[in-house]
C-alpha cells in the first residue's frame, strides 16, 4: 500500500452476497454440534454491533478505526465490517470466535483474518462482521531454531515475509520458497500456496511449513502438523481461510546465499521457450535456484524498459535487436552463490545457458544482492506509487494450465484475445507438482507439470478505453468463458467464483473433502466469508 494514499478510489457498487449454499449446508450440517439456542422461526437477527458490545472482553475491539478494512490491494470491493479486533494474544481471537459460534444461528457474523489485506477480489473482507487485523498482532519474538538437521523458525502468521528475510539472514538462513513480492504475510499466503519461480525446485510455500497453530470456527485453538491433528494441518494449507485462522507457523529453513545472477533471455517462438522451461524444471540439481518468465507484447523498439537494470552480455548485437511489435517470450532464471564460489557459478551458467536456444543476441545479465532480488517487486512498487498507480484497481486473473493444454491457451489467449494490449505483466512459467505435498487444500491440475499463467493487470482510473477497468474485465471474462468452455483443464489460483456450482467445479473430487473440513471446523461457516464459498449459517434465511 502506498505511504501517501490518494483519495480517487474506484466507488463500486457493493457486491451482492447470495450463494445459494444455505440449502446445502441446511442438509449437511449436524446440528447436534451447533450451540441450541437458536430461534425455529425466523425473527429479527440481533445487532451485530450490540452483540459485540455487550459481550464480556478485555481485548482490543474498534468501532471506529475499520476504514482500511473495508478494501483490499483489488480495489474492487468497499465493504465495511462492524469492527476489527487488534488482537493481542492468541486467546482474544479464540475469545471472539467462541463468541460469534456461541451466537449460534440467531446471529449473522462473520469473521475475517486480514493480513496484508492483498487479495484481489474482497477476500479478507468481512462485510458487517469482525475483521482480525493479523498484522498488528506480534508473537514476541520470532523463534529460531538452527542446530537441526532441518533448521526452522517459529513466527506469528501476521508478520509479514519481508522482516522474516531480514530475521532469518541475521543468522545466514533464508526460507526456501517465496512469493514475487514480500509485502505479505505468512497466513495470507499460506491460505493460496505461494507460489514462486522457487516452487519447480522446493514447492510453494505450503510444502515449506512444518507446523502450524490455528484457531478453528468453533473457537478451538489447536497445533497441526503432518504428526499431529494431520487432517486439519492439511485443509488449512490452501484453504482460503475456511477453516480456521493461522495464528503461527514453523517455517522450512536452508542456509542463505549472499548474491545472485539474474538471467533474462527472448524467445519468439513459444515452443522454443515452453521446451527450455520444461528442460531446466526437470534438473534434478545444480540447475537453477529460480525460474520464471514473462510474456512480451506489442514492444516496439528497442526494448529497454524491460531490462533496464540488466547488461547485455552482446551489446553491439543487443543494440540492434528490434521487436517489430510481435509477440517475444522472456525466459527469466536466477542462480544463488557467495562470493567465494564465483568463478564455479559462472561456469555452471554458461554451461546451462548454453543448452538452451533463447535469440542469441538477446541474452541478459545483472547480479544484485539476495534481498535486492528477492524484494525486486517493492522497487516497482515504490516507483509506481510516484505515479500514483499502485492504488489503482487491480483486475488479475491467476491460472494454472496443465502442460497438455499450454499451446491451445498460449494460441487463444496471448495471440487471439490480449493481442494488443496487456495492461501489466503476464507471468508464465511451469512447476512439477510431483513431488508437491499431497492432500493439501491446494487445487491443482490433474497434471504433473503445469504453468502459471498470470495477467496481473492495473486499470486506469477513470478510463473508459481498453486500459479501463470495464474493458480488461471483459477481456478477463472471455478468457475465463474460454477456459471454461475449452475443457482444456485449467484450475484458477487464487480462486474468484460466485456459484456454488463453479465453486463445485473447482475442486472437482476434491469437493467432498473440502466440505467435510468445513462441517468439522467451520460448521456455521463463520470465517472468511469474502471468499464467497459458504454463506454463513443461520436461521433467517431457512424456511
Ligand atoms: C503485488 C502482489 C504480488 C503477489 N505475488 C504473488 C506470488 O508471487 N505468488 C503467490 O502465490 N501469490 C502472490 N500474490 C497473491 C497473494 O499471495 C495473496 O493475495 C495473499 O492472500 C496476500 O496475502 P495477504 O497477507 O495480504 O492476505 P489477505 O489478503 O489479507 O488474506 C487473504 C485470504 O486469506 C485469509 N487469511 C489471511 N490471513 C490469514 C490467517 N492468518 N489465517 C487464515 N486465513 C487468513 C483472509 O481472510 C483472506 O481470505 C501477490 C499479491 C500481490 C498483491
Ligand atoms: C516431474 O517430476 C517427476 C519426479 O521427479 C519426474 O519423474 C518427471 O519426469 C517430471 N516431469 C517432467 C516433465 O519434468
Ligand atoms: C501496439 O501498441 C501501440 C501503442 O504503443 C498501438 O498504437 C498499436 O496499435 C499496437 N499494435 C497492435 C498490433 O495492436
Ligand atoms: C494424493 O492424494 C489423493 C487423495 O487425497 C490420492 O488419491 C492420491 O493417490 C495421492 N497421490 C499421491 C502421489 O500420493
Amino acid at each position: 500500500m502506498c505511504i501517501s494514499q490518494s483519495n480517487k478510489l474506484f466507488r463500486l457498487k457493493p457486491i451482492v452476497f447470495k450463494i445459494a449454499l444455505v440449502f446445502l449446508l441446511s442438509i449437511t450440517i449436524n446440528r447436534d454440534h451447533i450451540p441450541s439456542n437458536s430461534p425455529s422461526v425466523a425473527q429479527t437477527p440481533q445487532s451485530p454491533r450490540l452483540s459485540l458490545e455487550t459481550m464480556r472482553f478485555d481485548g482490543n475491539l474498534s468501532f471506529d478505526n475499520i476504514q482500511h478494512a473495508s478494501k483490499d490491494f483489488g480495489n474492487r470491493y468497499h465493504l465495511m465490517p462492524t469492527a476489527v479486533l487488534y488482537p493481542k494474544s492468541i486467546s482474544n481471537i479464540a475469545q471472539i470466535i467462541k463468541h460469534v459460534f456461541n451466537l449460534g444461528l440467531t446471529s449473522h457474523l462473520t469473521v475475517a483474518a486480514r493480513g496484508h489485506g492483498h487479495s484481489l477480489e474482497g477476500q479478507a473482507l468481512a462485510p458487517d462482521g469482525v475483521v482480525i487485523d493479523m498484522e498488528s498482532y506480534k508473537s514476541p519474538v520470532m523463534t529460531f531454531h538452527t542446530g537441526e538437521k532441518h533448521p526452522y523458525m517459529d513466527v506469528s502468521a501476521g508478520e509479514l515475509w519481508i522482516n522474516i528475510l531480514h530475521e532469518s539472514l541475521k543468522r545466514d538462513l533464508t526460507p526456501k520458497s517465496w512469493t514475487d513480492y514480500l509485502h505479505l504475510t505468512v497466513g495470507g499466503t499460506l491460505s493460496n500456496a505461494g507460489i514462486s519461480g522457487q516452487a519447480f525446485r522446493h514447492g510453494p510455500q505450503i510444502n515449506n511449513v512444518y507446523r502450524l497453530q490455528v484457531v478453528t470456527g468453533r473457537g478451538d485453538v489447536v497445533t497441526c502438523s503432518d504428526e499431529q491433528n494431520a487432517d486439519l494441518f492439511n485443509a488449512a494449507l490452501g484453504g482460503l481461510g475456511q477453516f480456521g485462522i493461522i495464528t503461527e507457523a514453523r517455517i522450512a529453513l536452508e542456509p542463505a546465499p549472499t548474491k545472485v545472477k539474474w538471467i533474462r533471455a527472448l524467445y519468439s517462438d513459444f515452443t522454443t521457450f515452453t521446451n527450455d522451461q520444461e528442460r531446466l524444471i526437470s534438473h534434478s540439481r545444480g540447475a537453477f535456484d529460480y525460474l520464471e518468465g514473462f510474456v512480451v507484447i506489442n514492444r516496439t523498439g528497442l526494448l529497454n524498459n524491460w531490462r533496464s537494470s540488466f547488461n547485455p552480455r552482446d551489446p553491439v548485437q543487443a543494440e540492434q535487436f528490434t521487436s517489430d511489435g510481435r509477440i517475444l517470450f522472456c525466459l527469466e532464471l536466477a542462480k544463488y552463490f557467495n562470493l567465494e564460489g564465483v568463478g564455479e557459478i559462472e561456469l555452471e551458467v554458461d554451461s546451462l545457458l548454453t543448452e538452451l536456444s533463447y535469440i542469441r543476441s538477446t541474452l541478459f545479465l545483472s547480479e544484485v544482492s539476495y534481498v535486492d532480488f528477492l524484494d525486486r517487486v517493492h522497487m516497482s512498487e515504490m516507483k509506481l506509487c510516484e505515479n500514483d498507480m499502485w492504488d489503482v484497481p487491480h483486475p488479475w486473473l491467476n491460472l494454472l494450465v496443465p502442460r497438455r493444454s499450454i499451446h491451445s491457451f498460449a494460441e487463444e489467449v496471448f495471440h487471439n484475445i490480449v493481442k494488443d494490449t496487456s495492461n501489466g505483466p503476464i507471468l508464465i512459467y511451469p512447476v512439477n507438482k510431483s513431488r508437491w505435498k499431497n492432500g493439501t487444500s491446494l487445487v491443482t491440475p490433474d497434471e504433473n507439470v503445469f504453468y502459471l499463467v498470470a495477467l496481473l493487470s492495473s486499470a486506469m482510473p477513470y478510463s473508459v478505453g481498453r486500459d479501463g477497468l470495464d474493458a480488461i474485465l471483459a477481456r478477463n471474462r472471455r478468457i475465463v468463458k474460454f477456459v471454461g468452455d475449452s475443457n482444456l483443464g485449467i484450475k484458477q489460483y487464487l480462486p474468484h467464483y460466485t456459484t456454488t456450482q463453479e465453486w463445485r467445479a473447482h475442486f472437482g473430487d476434491k469437493w467432498e473433502v473440502f466440505l467435510r473440513r468445513k462441517m468439522a471446523y467451520d460448521p456455521l461457516a463463520i470465517l472468511a466469508p469474502g471468499q464467497r464459498i459458504f454463506p454463513r449459517a443461520n436461521a433467517f434465511v431457512r424456511h
